[in-house]
Formats: structure tokens, C-alpha cells, sequence
């Protein structure tokens, strides 16, 4: 087993090292530069131009509204469901609908049945999946593999990251052509998250906040996902309380949770509008004495706010995302590794649930 981690102590350190190569996986022959196209071979029959809606459940999930997210971007009407949720009375579908099972394995009871469900109310079925041959590839009308290679680790890293680029591409395939800025910006994500994995400060930031009463993540658009995912990472391997909120939704109650010893990480990239009302959320909170960590490309003047700085490099908003989502997990990494968790195996949770 040692031999099969590289070297690293644990599956999870080793897979959110892999992410640069799994995700230039993803990418690989899917982006035509010359063309300004993105091309997914496996959906060249998908002809939709209706509402698209995603099942999905756990870090699934959180990639799921990213991809909801994106879509709408792209101008297609899109809503993302957990799909344990979804199905329990009149599926909200019709034939025009295109269902989306997120799910890495294929093989989660809540998004297949959300899958079938769909299919028998007439809508147009597709898994996004890591796993060939998957129930979920194998019974959709479609499946878009999102190539990330076997992920041992109970908490999943650089499938999310995968899912991210995926559907990201899916979003170009089915809403409007990217810009050539957009395309540059997804085919330098991999070499990016090379970057943040070489001088990254997520060690010393989990040990200046080992011993913290919780932990909260706050982002908007394409970072609010990401702020969740960060603290069910932390949950998972750390066995400690984590939130994650919309940033705009602070106020509206999180904020009575704030304290000196429960540091909140903010996700702030470029300077535009999405930075700036983020920002002010941040001043919310660091007038509450809350310990303030910004996950940010450094082109705002958010760090003036900051105890601690998690840098990673300029790109968009989308692109930013994945780059702040490996921070969160190497910190949620090493917050357990000093707690001395589980973290390939956290207790009670399993890598594919098969029950309902
Ligand atoms: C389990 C795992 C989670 C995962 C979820 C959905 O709960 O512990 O890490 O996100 O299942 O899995 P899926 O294979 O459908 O993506």
C-alpha cells in the first residue's frame, strides 16, 4: 500500500498532487484553440437546447451547482438538485429536459434513482461520471467521462476538481462558444493548480488555526460552491464543525456564529463586482474579531483585511474556483493530519453509497 502512495502519507495528500495531470486528462483533445471550440466527442448526438437539471449528492453535489451555475452563465436554464430530494413526489420534468447524474463512482443509490425517475418521465438522461461502465453511464441515454483516474481516498479531491472542468466544458457544448480568453483560461487551470501545490501556505495556516472552535468558508458565484465543498472536506477528515455560506447571506444569521476562534475563509478573485460585495462581507466579519484567511489571486484589496493569505494565480472567476478549492483542501488536509484523523478512511462515511 505504502508503495502505491508515492511516497505521500496518505491517498488523499497523493490525489490533490495528481490533480494537475488528471485534470490536463480531462482536457485532453476537448479544447480546439484554433477553432475556439470545445468539442465533446461522446455528446456529438446531444442536439438540446431545453432546461438542463443536475442530481447529484455529497462533493457531487457542490460540483453540480457549479455546473448549474455555469450554464446559466451560458445562458441555458439550469438548476442542480440533491437528488435524494428530487424525485420524492412529481419529477419536475418534461421530454424537453436534460438530466444530469453527477455523480464519480456511477454507482450512488440517491442519484440513480433520480436518474430513473427522470428517464421515466421522459426526459433525456446523462452521466457525468469517473468510472467506464458505471450504472449510471450504462443505463443514461449519454455519458461524458471526466478521466480523473481511481481516487482512494474517501474524500474526494481531484474528481470535484474534474467535475469542475467538465461541466464547465459541457456548459460551452450546450450554452453559448467560449470567448478565446475563456478557453485560454481552462487550458491553463492544470498548470495553475501545479503552481498553488508548489507555494501553497495551507500547512501553516492549518496550524496557526489547529485548535479553532470551527471553521466557515464564505464565496459568491462560482466560489459559493467551492466555500461548501471546502467545509465538507473539513467535516469529513477533521470530524470538526465547518460551514460554508453564501458570502451575501452572512447577515442574514451566520454572523451570530462568529467569534475570535472560528476562522472564516473568504474566496476573493479579480476586482470586479463578485470581489467587491465580497469584500464587504469581509469587513462584516473582521470587525466581529473573527480571524479572516482570503483565498485570493491578489487583485483586490482584500488581503488589507486578511490575518492570513492563500495566493493563487490570476485567472477568471471560473478558473479561480478549482485553484481556491485545492486550498481548502490541502488546509482541510493538514488540520487533520495535526488532529491525527482517519484521512484516507474518515469514520462512518464510505467512498460509494449504495443505499438509499
Ligand atoms: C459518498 C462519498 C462522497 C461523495 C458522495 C457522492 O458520500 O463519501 O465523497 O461525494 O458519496 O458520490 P458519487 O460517487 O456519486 O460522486
Amino acid at each position: 500500500e505504502d508503495a502505491e502512495k508515492s511516497g505521500y502519507d496518505h491517498y488523499m495528500l497523493k490525489e490533490i498532487h495528481e490533480q494537475p495531470s488528471s485534470l490536463r486528462q480531462c482536457l485532453r483533445g476537448r479544447i480546439d484553440e484554433l477553432e475556439g471550440t470545445v468539442n465533446l466527442e461522446e455528446l456529438s448526438d446531444i442536439d438540446h437546447d431545453g432546461p438542463v437539471q443536475f442530481v447529484a449528492c455529497g462533493t457531487s453535489y457542490h460540483a453540480a451547482m457549479f455546473g448549474a451555475e455555469r450554464l446559466r452563465a451560458g445562458c441555458v436554464s439550469a438548476q442542480a438538485f440533491l437528488a435524494s430530494e428530487y424525485a420524492s413526489d412529481r419529477v419536475p420534468v418534461d421530454g424537453d429536459t436534460l438530466v444530469v447524474g453527477v455523480t464519480q463512482s456511477g454507482e450512488t443509490a440517491d442519484t440513480l434513482r433520480a436518474l430513473r425517475e427522470a428517464a421515466r418521465a421522459g426526459a433525456t438522461t446523462l452521466a457525468v461520471t469517473n468510472t467506464v461502465a458505471s450504472s449510471a453511464a450504462r443505463e443514461c441515454d449519454h455519458a461524458l467521462y471526466i478521466r480523473a483516474g481511481p481516487e482512494i481516498g474517501v474524500a474526494a479531491t481531484k474528481t470535484f476538481a474534474s467535475q469542475q472542468l467538465a461541466l464547465a466544458m459541457l456548459a460551452f457544448e450546450l450554452g453559448d462558444d467560449p470567448t478565446r480568453a475563456e478557453l485560454e483560461a481552462l487550458r491553463d487551470v492544470p498548470g495553475q493548480v501545479q503552481t498553488v501545490l508548489e507555494t501553497t501556505d495551507a500547512k501553516a495556516v492549518a496550524e496557526a488555526y489547529v485548535d479553532a472552535d470551527a471553521y466557515f468558508s464564505v464565496g459568491r458565484g462560482y466560489h459559493y460552491p467551492v466555500a461548501l465543498e471546502g467545509a465538507l472536506k473539513m467535516k469529513e477528515i477533521t470530524y470538526r464543525h465547518a460551514e460554508g455560506f453564501a458570502a451575501g447571506e452572512l447577515k442574514h444569521g451566520p454572523l451570530a456564529l462568529v467569534t475570535e476562534n472560528t476562522p472564516v475563509f473568504a474566496i476573493v478573485t479579480g476586482d470586479g463586482e463578485t470581489a467587491r460585495k465580497t469584500i464587504g462581507n469581509v469587513k462584516q466579519i473582521a470587525s466581529r474579531d473573527a480571524p479572516i484567511v482570503v483565498v485570493t489571486d491578489g487583485k483586490s484589496r482584500v488581503t488589507r483585511y486578511a490575518d492570513h493569505v492563500l495566493e493563487i494565480p490570476a485567472t477568471d472567476d471560473l478558473g479561480g474556483s478549482v485553484l481556491a478549492n485545492v486550498q481548502l483542501q490541502l488546509v482541510a488536509y493538514w488540520i487533520a493530519h495535526g488532529l491525527e484523523r482517519s484521512i484516507d478512511k474518515p469514520r462512518h462515511l464510505a467512498k460509494s453509497v449504495t443505499v438509499e
